[in-house]
C-alpha cells in the first residue's frame, strides 16, 4: 500500500522552504513549518502571504482557496511538533553539519516509518542519511526556485534508499503537480550539476569585466531564449546559497570551474545576497522584490548614439545563410544595402531568397506588398569590391575560415572609403586577425548575429584591443536601429554566448557518458527545472554535433581549461557521422 502523506513537515521556511510549504498546502496537505524563532516565522508567513497574493492577482487562486491554503500551514519553533507527520522536507541552509544534526534530531522525534527528505542542492544525501538510524528512509527531494512555479523535482535515491520510499515520493510529487525525475546521489544532481558551472563562469566573466551584468544577462536571454540571465538568476537563488552549492560541488568534482568565483564571497560578506536582501548583482526596490532599480552600475546609454558615425549604406559580403538574413534585416530597416558576391548568379540567388522571405511575410499579413517591394529595391547586387567604396559600414559574412576572411578584409581595406566601419560576423575566429589584415585596425569590429538573423534578437558587438570607441558606438547604433539587442564583449573565443553555452552542453554529454542519467531525463531536467527552451541534447542536435565539437575545441584551445575538453562521446558521434538533425541521427533519431 502506498503511503498516505496525511501531513508533512517543512524545516526551514526561507527562500525554498516557504515555497515548498505553499506547494503542499495548495494541494490540500496540512503542513507543519518549523523555523528558528518568531522573527523567522513572521518573515516566512509574510513570504507565503505575498506569494499567494500574487497568485490571487494572476487568477491562479481564488480568495477561498487562498484562505484554506494559509489555514493548512501551522508555524512552530519546535521540532517536536513533527512527531506525527508522514514526511519531513528539510530546507535549512546548505551546511552539511547543520543538516546532519537536524536529521539526527528528526529521527528521534518522528514516527519510525516517516520519510526524511532533504532539499539540498548539492550535499550528499548518503552522508546526511547515515546520521540517522534508518538511512533507507532518507531521500533527496530537490525543488527548484521558485517552488510554487517550477515543475521539476529531482528525487534523489542513495544506494540504500528503499524502492517503495522512492516510489511513494515520486507519487507524492506527481500528486502536488510536479514532474519528478529520479537521480543518483551526485553533487548537483542533474540540473544544478549542469547549471552551476555555467553560472559561475558568468560570474567570472563579470568579475574580469569581460562584459557588464546587463550584457551578460541580455546575451543569454536573447541569444539562447533563456528566461533569465545568469546573474539575475543567482540573485534569485541567493548568492550565499549559490556559493555553498558551488563549494560542495567543487569538493566532489575538483573541477576548477566549480570553485566559487572570489567575488561571490566578497559580495556575501558585504551582505549582498541577492533579491532576499534587496541587493546582489542588481539592486531591487525592496528585499524579496523582483523589481530592479537603477544603481551606480547601471549603464548610461543616453550619449551612445551621439558618438556613432553616420550610416546610410551598408555593404554585406557573402551569400550564405547569415549573409542572406543580414541583408534582409538591414534592408527592412531602411538601409541601402550593397550585396557583394563572388558571382552575379550568387548575388541574385540571395536577392531571390530575401524576396521569398518577404513574400511570405506579405502572405501572412505582416508586411505590405509596397514595403516588400521597397525593401527589395534597396538591395544592389555586386561582384566587384569597388562597389562597396561608398559604404559606411561593411558586414563580412563569408565562410568561417581565417584565410578567406583575411583576404576579404584586405580587399575591403583597398576598396572602401576611409572612415567606414568594417565588421565581421565570425562566431569563433579572433576579430583582431581580420583587423590585422587591414591598415585600419581601429575601424574593424565583430558584429555577431545569431541564426536565423531575421528572428534572433541578439548581436554581440566585439571590440578588439584596437577598435575605436566610435566604431563600437556605430555598430551598437545600427544594431539597435535594426531592432536587435546589442551586447558588448571582448575579442575572446566564444564571445559571451558560445563561451557560456557550449561548456554546459559538453558537460551534459559527459554526464550522459558517465551513465549518471538518461538523455531524456537530462533534457527534461533542464527544460522543466530551469525553463530552458530546449534540453542540451535537443539543442546539440539542432546546432550540429560537428559544429558544436569545433566550437568546444576552439574554447579548449584558447582557455586550456581542463573542464572544456570535448567529451569523448561527442567526438565519437561526429566520427560516426551522427551529426544531429541534418544527418537524421545525433543524440536523438529523426525519421
Ligand atoms: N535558493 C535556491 O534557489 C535553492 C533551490 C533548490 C534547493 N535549495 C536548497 O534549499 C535549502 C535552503 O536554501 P534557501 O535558499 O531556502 O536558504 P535560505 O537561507 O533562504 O533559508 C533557510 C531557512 O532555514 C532557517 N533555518 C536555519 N536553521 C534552521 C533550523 N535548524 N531549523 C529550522 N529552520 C532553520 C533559516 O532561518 C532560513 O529561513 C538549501 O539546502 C539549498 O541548497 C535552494
Amino acid at each position: 500500500m502506498p503511503r498516505e502523506f496525511a501531513s508533512v513537515g517543512v524545516v526551514g521556511l526561507g527562500t525554498m522552504g516557504a515555497g515548498i510549504a505553499e506547494v503542499f498546502a495548495r494541494s490540500g496537505i496540512p503542513v507543519v513549518g518549523v523555523e528558528l524563532n518568531d522573527d523567522c516565522i513572521a518573515r516566512s508567513r509574510g513570504h507565503i502571504e505575498h506569494s499567494t497574493e500574487r497568485a490571487l492577482a494572476k487568477d491562479k487562486l481564488d480568495d477561498a482557496a487562498r484562505e484554506a491554503l494559509l489555514d493548512r500551514i501551522t508555524y512552530t519553533t519546535s521540532l517536536e511538533a513533527l512527531a506525527d507527520v508522514d514526511l519531513v522536507v528539510e530546507a535549512i541552509p546548505e551546511h552539511l553539519d547543520a543538516k546532519t544534526d537536524l536529521f539526527e534530531q528528526l529521527s528521534k522525534i518522528t514516527k519510525p516509518d516517516v520519510i526524511l527528505a532533504s532539499n539540498t542542492s548539492s550535499l550528499s544525501i548518503t552522508e546526511i542519511g547515515v546520521h540517522t538510524p534508518r538511512p533507507s528512509k532518507v531521500v533527496g527531494l530537490h525543488f527548484f526556485n521558485p517552488a510554487p512555479v517550477m515543475a521539476l523535482v529531482e528525487v534523489v535515491r542513495t544506494v540504500v534508499t528503499e524502492q517503495d520510499v522512492v516510489d511513494d515520493v515520486v507519487a507524492l510529487a506527481e500528486r502536488i503537480g510536479k514532474s519528478p525525475v529520479v537521480t543518483g546521489d551526485r553533487a548537483g544532481f542533474i540540473a544544478n550539476a549542469l547549471l552551476f558551472g555555467y553560472l559561475n563562469h558568468a560570474v567570472t566573466m563579470y568579475e574580469q569585466k569581460y562584459a557588464t551584468r546587463e550584457d551578460l544577462d541580455a546575451a543569454m536571454r536573447f541569444g539562447c531564449g533563456y528566461p533569465m540571465g545568469p546573474l539575475a538568476l543567482i540573485d534569485l537563488i541567493g548568492l550565499d546559497t549559490a556559493y555553498e552549492i558551488l563549494d560542495s560541488m567543487y569538493h566532489q568534482s575538483r573541477d576548477r570551474r566549480h570553485a566559487p568565483a572570489p567575488i561571490l564571497k566578497q559580495m556575501i560578506t558585504a551582505g549582498l545576497l541577492g533579491r532576499k536582501t534587496g541587493r546582489g548583482f542588481y539592486t531591487y526596490d525592496a528585499p524579496d522584490s523582483p523589481t530592479v532599480v537603477a544603481d551606480a552600475l547601471t549603464p548610461d546609454t543616453s550619449s551612445a548614439a551621439a558618438n556613432a558615425r553616420p550610416v546610410r549604406t551598408v555593404g554585406v559580403v557573402g551569400t550564405g545563410t547569415m549573409a542572406t538574413g543580414i541583408v534582409e534585416v538591414l534592408a527592412k530597416a531602411g538601409y541601402d544595402v550593397v550585396l557583394r558576391a563572388r558571382s552575379e548568379d550568387k548575388a541574385n540567388g540571395v536577392i531571390a531568397k530575401v524576396r521569398k522571405s518577404l513574400d511570405k511575410a506579405v502572405g501572412k499579413g505582416r508586411m505590405s506588398a509596397e514595403d516588400a517591394e521597397a525593401t527589395i529595391g534597396r538591395i544592389t547586387p555586386a561582384v566587384d569590391f569597388t562597389a562597396l567604396a561608398d559604404a559606411d559600414l561593411v558586414v563580412e559574412a563569408v565562410a568561417e575560415d581565417i584565410d578567406v576572411k583575411r583576404e576579404v578584409f584586405t580587399a575591403l581595406d583597398a576598396a572602401v572609403k576611409p572612415g567606414a566601419v568594417l565588421a565581421t560576423t565570425t562566431s569563433s575566429l579572433p576579430v583582431v586577425e581580420c583587423a590585422a589584415a587591414t591598415n585600419r585596425p581601429a575601424d574593424v569590429i565583430g558584429m555577431h548575429f545569431f541564426n536565423p538573423a531575421q528572428v534572433m534578437k541578439l548581436v554581440e558587438v566585439v571590440s578588439t584591443i584596437n577598435t575605436a570607441p566610435d566604431v563600437e558606438a556605430t555598430v551598437i547604433d545600427v544594431a539597435a536601429k535594426v531592432r536587435k539587442v546589442p551586447v558588448r564583449c571582448g575579442d575572446r573565443a566564444g564571445f559571451i554566448v558560445n563561451a557560456l553555452l557550449f561548456p554546459y552542453l559538453n558537460d551534459a554529454v559527459k554526464m550522459l557518458e558517465a551513465h549518471y542519467a538518461k538523455a531524456a531525463d537530462i533534457d527534461t531536467a533542464m527544460k522543466v527545472g530551469c525553463s530552458l527552451p530546449m534540453g542540451p541534447f535537443e539543442l546539440l542536435d539542432v546546432v550540429g554535433l560537428d559544429v558544436s565539437l569545433a566550437i568546444q575545441r576552439t574554447l579548449f584551445n584558447e582557455f586550456r581549461e581542463a573542464g572544456f575538453s570535448p567529451a569523448p562521446l561527442l567526438e565519437h558521434l561526429v566520427k560516426a557521422g551522427r551529426l544531429g538533425r541534418k544527418t537524421g541521427q545525433g543524440f536523438w533519431d529523426y525519421s
